[in-house]
């Protein structure tokens, strides 16, 4: 039996929706611009940065609340950068820098 498993991504995908759709663009492009500093403008990075932009938005979002959980080890500054957004804000980031030609 499957179904759980697809009831848990449908409550997911939801949850999702409905978190890009309370979120106005302008304040997700604030938030991303604070992440410019180090990777570059809309996520372009310079070389030996990493990159954001064109990134499927699920690999930012398990990073960034892989590094807000400790899950992964952050060399700098990752872990406490993290903690400063809520998954919401995380998610609509992440949605941001996914739509980004790389
Ligand atoms: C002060 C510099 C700095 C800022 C600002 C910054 N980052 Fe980072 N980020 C890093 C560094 C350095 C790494 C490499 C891991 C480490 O050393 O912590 C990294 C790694 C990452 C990774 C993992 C990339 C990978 O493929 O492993 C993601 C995702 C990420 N950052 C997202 C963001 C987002 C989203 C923001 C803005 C909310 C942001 N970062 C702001 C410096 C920064």
């Amino acid at each position: 039996m499957k179904l759980p498993h697809i009831l848990t991504m449908a409550a997911l995908l939801a949850a999702t929706g409905l978190a890009q759709a309370q979120v106005d663009p302008l304040h997700v492009r604030s938030w991303a611009a604070s992440c410019a500093a180090c990777h570059g403008t809309d996520g372009r990075a310079q070389p030996g940065m990493v990159s954001l932009a064109g990134v499927p938005k699920e690999i930012t979002i398990q990073k960034m609340l892989d590094y807000k959980a400790g899950r992964v080890p952050a060399a700098t500054i990752m872990h406490q950068l993290s903690k400063g957004y809520s998954d919401e804000q995380i998610v609509a980031i992440a949605g941001y820098f996914a739509a980004q030609k790389q």
